[in-house]
């Protein structure tokens, strides 16, 4: 099974702030609704709060240390283990966030699709910092968005060497 983190972060590392994302850029929504669709995407209680719904076409996992944490249409976990273990029989498994989850998630992914957006927003929860010398950037698409207030943002993909 591979484990993939994705994220989207700005130059500053910021990835939300009140518990919601900083940005407007639905291209990259979209981005991962197709990375995601028909996979299980693993989240932190607060990055689902912050949802509020199951995606669709999606295997919601949400981790919490609440036992008796239960919402319809989710499956809830008190640990990253046992998220992987209900999520066995995929090839692929996301872990989405937020900040606290990528930092567990770490140590054990494969590979981090990362929106790499170049401009500072401000934030109070950041990607953790990794060292890329265990990192291959295996691919970079820049792209831009709109308006004279656009900012260029890459999608880049690091595999675990
Ligand atoms: N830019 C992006 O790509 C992106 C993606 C996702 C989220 N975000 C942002 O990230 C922020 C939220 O991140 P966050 O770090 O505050 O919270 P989080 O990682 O979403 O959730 C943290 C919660 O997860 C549970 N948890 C964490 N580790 C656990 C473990 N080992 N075992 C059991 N439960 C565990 C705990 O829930 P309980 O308290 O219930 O025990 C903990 O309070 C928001 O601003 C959100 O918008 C950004």
């Amino acid at each position: 099974m591979r484990i993939s983190i994705i994220a989207a972060m700005a130059a500053n590392r910021t990835i939300g702030i009140e518990n919601r994302l900083p940005w407007h850029l639905p291209d990259d929504l979209k981005r991962f609704k197709a990375l995601t669709m028909n996979h299980h995407i693993v989240m932190g209680r607060k990055t689902y709060d912050s949802i509020g719904k199951p995606l669709p076409g999606r295997s919601t996992v949400i981790v919490t240390r609440n036992v008796d944490y239960a919402v319809p249409g989710c499956i809830a976990v008190n640990s990253l283990d046992a998220a992987l273990t209900v999520s066995f029989s995929d090839e692929e498994v996301f872990f989405v966030g937020g900040a606290d989850l990528y930092r567990q998630a770490l140590p054990i992914a494969n590979r981090i699709y990362l929106t790499e957006i170049q401009r500072v927003f401000d934030g109070d929860a950041f990607f953790p910092e990794f060292d890329k010398s265990q990192w291959t950037e295996t691919a970079r698409e820049p792209h831009r968005t709109e308006g004279d207030t656009g900012f260029d943002y890459h999608y880049v993909i690091y595999d675990r060497q």
